[in-house]
């Protein structure tokens, strides 16, 4: 049976991934969009989530792709009127908004599934099955980014709940917890934060896997240039680099993979098989490091940012 999906938030990620990859993949059709200022030819528009689940269009799913803040209210609302939920990244503004709705899901035999974009990217696995064989020394992530060019004009991201430079940089923790053989935590954290916002616009982190793995992460949300999304490994069977968000692999040099991203075609998947089988994926690491990170960063104020 054909999921029938309903996107809210039609901005830049719904119209960048989502809209593309819903229409790639079987199993699933977008029959509405419930979005305050935007809309779709096609499909059934709303304003709000409240009046597309009041309205008489069949829904069986919604997609939240609004910014986190205010997205466990959409999420309990949808997962209320009994529609499976999948969450943009990150699940939410707090670690703690989520279990009540992984225990409404549940109570409601549907599915919610907190989604990690760049888990689905062509490197990710090959890297994890390759570090279960060979041990990892030492880990370094460099995120650097230019938020004008990604994400000009979302204030949302550096007001209280939106990340900022963790917005990206969540997606190299959420590759780095599932390639890593061991859990990390994080030990250590310097976050710059524009004297006129309330996220950090930069940040180094230290942070440490179980077995005593060194790890750092340089993050930098105002990168002009070259962009880097880079995770070097140093193992005992060699040095390991994922570049280009995970699209790419190379092994001492070597290119082992190097391959378009369909990231959003791979998360699509996932969920009609999650809808399917009643099932629902929600791993918070990638959240609690960032959350961490928050917990125990030293602050320095830096310029003002302006977009
Ligand atoms: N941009 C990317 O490259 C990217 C990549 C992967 C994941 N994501 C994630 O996807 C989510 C959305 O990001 P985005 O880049 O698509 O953001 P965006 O361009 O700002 O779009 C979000 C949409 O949500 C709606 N919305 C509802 N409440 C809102 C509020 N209080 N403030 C602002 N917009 C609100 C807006 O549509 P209406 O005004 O029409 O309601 C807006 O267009 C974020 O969690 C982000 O981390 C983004």
């Amino acid at each position: 049976m054909t999921l029938r999906l309903a996107i809210v938030g039609l901005g830049k990620i719904a119209r960048d991934q989502h809209l593309q990859a819903i229409a790639a993949t079987d199993g699933v059709e977008l029959v509405a969009v419930a979005s305050r200022h935007a809309g779709l030819d096609g499909v059934a528009n709303f304003p709000t989530l409240e009046e597309l689940l009041a309205g008489d269009v069949g829904v069986d799913a919604v997609a939240l792709c609004t910014p986190p803040q205010g997205r466990h209210e959409l999420a309990a609302m949808a997962l209320a009127a009994g529609k499976h939920v999948l969450l943009e990244k990150p699940p939410g503004a707090t670690l703690g908004e989520i279990a009540p709705l992984v225990a409404a899901a549940q109570r409601g035999g549907l599915s919610l599934f907190a989604t990690w974009h760049s888990r689905f990217a062509p490197a990710v696995e090959p890297a994890r099955a390759f570090l279960k064989r060979h041990a990892p020394r030492k880990v370094s992530i460099v995120w650097k980014e230019d938020v004008r060019v990604w994400h000009p004009g979302q204030d949302w991201i550096f007001e209280p709940g939106g990340l900022g430079v963790f917005d990206p940089a969540i997606n190299a923790l959420s590759i780095l917890t599932a390639i890593l053989p061991e859990p990390a935590f994080v030990t250590g954290a310097d976050l710059a934060f524009p004297a006129n916002r309330q996220a950090p616009i930069a940040a180094e982190l230290d942070l440490r896997g179980a077995s005593g793995l060194p790890i750092t992460a340089a993050l930098d949300f105002l990168q002009s240039g070259e962009q880097s999304w880079d995770i070097r490994i140093e193992t005992d069977g060699g040095r390991l680099l994922l570049s280009k968000g995970g699209a790419r692999l190379t092994r001492d040099d070597a290119v082992l993979i190097d391959e378009p991203e369909q990231e959003y075609r791979g998360i699509y998947r996932h969920f009609v098989e999650l809808c399917a089988a009643g099932r629902s994926d929600v791993d918070l690491a990638p959240l609690q490091l960032v959350a961490d990170a928050f917990l125990l960063g030293r602050r320095r104020s830096v310029e003002a940012f302006a977009w």
